[in-house]
């Protein structure tokens, strides 16, 4: 489809933000459902009768410093799709994108509080999107870092601009550190007694191997780093307080654990939907990537990686890790999910080289089916991130058969 830049539905103008994949149907089945919440939950429009979207101001705020020139450029082009305000405050590679999340739950045309479950959270964005939307929001990763990661982002959900000054504060007790006094988290206050302070944790862990991934700071100190971090984290985070405040946000609970998603942790029949990503197989290897952060917290990175879902031995055997793993969470899914509720799986397809491909979307599809949900719509979204290894992203909505 070919899509307006603007839009008259109904009487009232509407523009499009910069999306593609988008159709006719869902611009309409969005303007239906969300009604007189459409401008702070949009995430197909950028302006209603002129009054600008939620997403679209939090979007074009987002300002950007102390990146790498050819990362700008690429931020300030994307940062509608891939990331604003709180989202960003760390660059979880393999994060899902914000607004698509905030779509699919918009399909699901309900303003009801419901409880929305990821069994593989990672940095939250599921979870993040979905007290945003007034839901109850309930996450599990294997790892430590994904568990703190996404409870620091989603604590300061809630906090407001004192919070920035305080934790200012303390990064500034610590610029003139030409290393990390810090050996592990338990030298550390107690992650969730404050906002100010989790951030400061979560920039300690950010400078955690920062020197390895830029380039353009690779012999900054300790105390640098934390400034170029927290200058980073500050900006993102005054973007999202100075909007949120001019909407009407009915935040949602969370909690978040530390736990595998082929086990059972949650109540039978508890949850409502489940929109979830599982790994791009080997494609990021989360427990090598952030080796030396699961040091810092405590965990053994070769431990978890033998539980990260396709990880293990050569191609074939990661493709049967992968599926093996797929058919437990999808086993967990169906115990906690209620009966006829929607699960939606975010899949990456797989290439090794131009003409040979790892459908994923194939095994999950089977271990979903082997577990009682029925495939009731499949739709491809291009991907947009920076240095990624896929093209697009599969979405598969399946409903669990009472
Ligand atoms: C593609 S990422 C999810 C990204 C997430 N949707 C986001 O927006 O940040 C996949 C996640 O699955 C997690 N994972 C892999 N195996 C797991 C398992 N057995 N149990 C729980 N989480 C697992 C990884 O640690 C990783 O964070």
């Amino acid at each position: 489809m070919q899509k307006p830049e603007s839009y008259i539905y109904k009487e009232i103008e509407y523009e499009l933000l910069p999306i593609s994949d988008v159709t006719e149907n869902d611009i309409q089945r969005e303007i239906n459902h969300l009604g007189e919440k459409i401008l702070e939950r949009t995430a197909l429009f950028s302006r209603i009768n002129g009054k600008e979207s939620y997403i679209s101001k939090l979007a074009n705020n987002t300002p950007v410093v102390n990146m790498a020139k050819k990362k700008i450029k690429y931020f300030k082009q994307n940062r509608y799709i891939i990331g604003q305000g709180v989202h960003s405050i760390f660059p979880y590679q393999g994060k899902s994108k914000p607004w698509l999340v905030k779509f699919l739950l918009n399909s699901l045309g309900s303003f009801e509080k419901i409880n929305v479950f990821d069994p593989m959270c990672g940095s939250g964005t599921t979870l993040i999107e979905s007290i945003l939307g007034g839901h109850n929001a309930y996450g599990t990763d294997i790892s430590a870092f994904g568990q703190i990661l996404s409870t620091i982002k989603l604590n300061a959900l809630k906090g407001d601009k004192n919070d920035i000054v305080e934790f200012n504060k303390i990064i500034s007790r610590y610029s003139s550190y030409e290393i990390n006094p810090f050996k592990n988290i338990n030298d550390m206050e107690r992650l969730g007694e404050s906002i100010p302070y989790d951030l400061f944790i979560l920039t300690v862990i950010n400078s955690i191997g920062y020197n390895k991934r830029r380039s353009k700071y690779h012999n900054s100190k300790f105390g640098e780093q934390l400034q170029f971090i927290s200058q980073q984290t500050s900006n993102f985070l005054n973007c999202y307080y100075e909007t949120r405040d001019k909407y009407n946000f009915n935040f949602g609970d969370f909690q978040v654990f530390k736990f595998d998603a082929r086990k059972i942790i949650f109540k039978q029949n508890s949850m409502d939907l489940v929109v979830t990503s599982p790994p791009y197989l080997d494609t990021i290897d989360y427990p090598v990537r952030d080796n030396e952060i699961l040091h810092f917290l405590n965990e053994n990175p070769i431990g978890i990686r033998s539980q990260v879902i396709g990880t293990q031995g050569t191609l074939h055997n990661k493709i049967i890790s992968f599926f093996q793993g797929m058919i437990k969470v999808a086993e967990n899914i169906s115990n906690v999910l209620k009966p006829d509720s929607k699960a939606i799986i975010i899949v990456g397809n797989y290439s090794i080289s131009e003409n040979k491909r790892v459908l994923l979307t194939h095994l999950t599809e089977t271990a979903m089916i082997m577990s009682g949900f029925s495939l009731e719509k499949t739709r491809k979204f291009k991907l947009n991130g920076y240095n990624n290894f896929m093209e697009t992203e599969i979405v598969q909505t399946y409903r669990l058969i009472e």
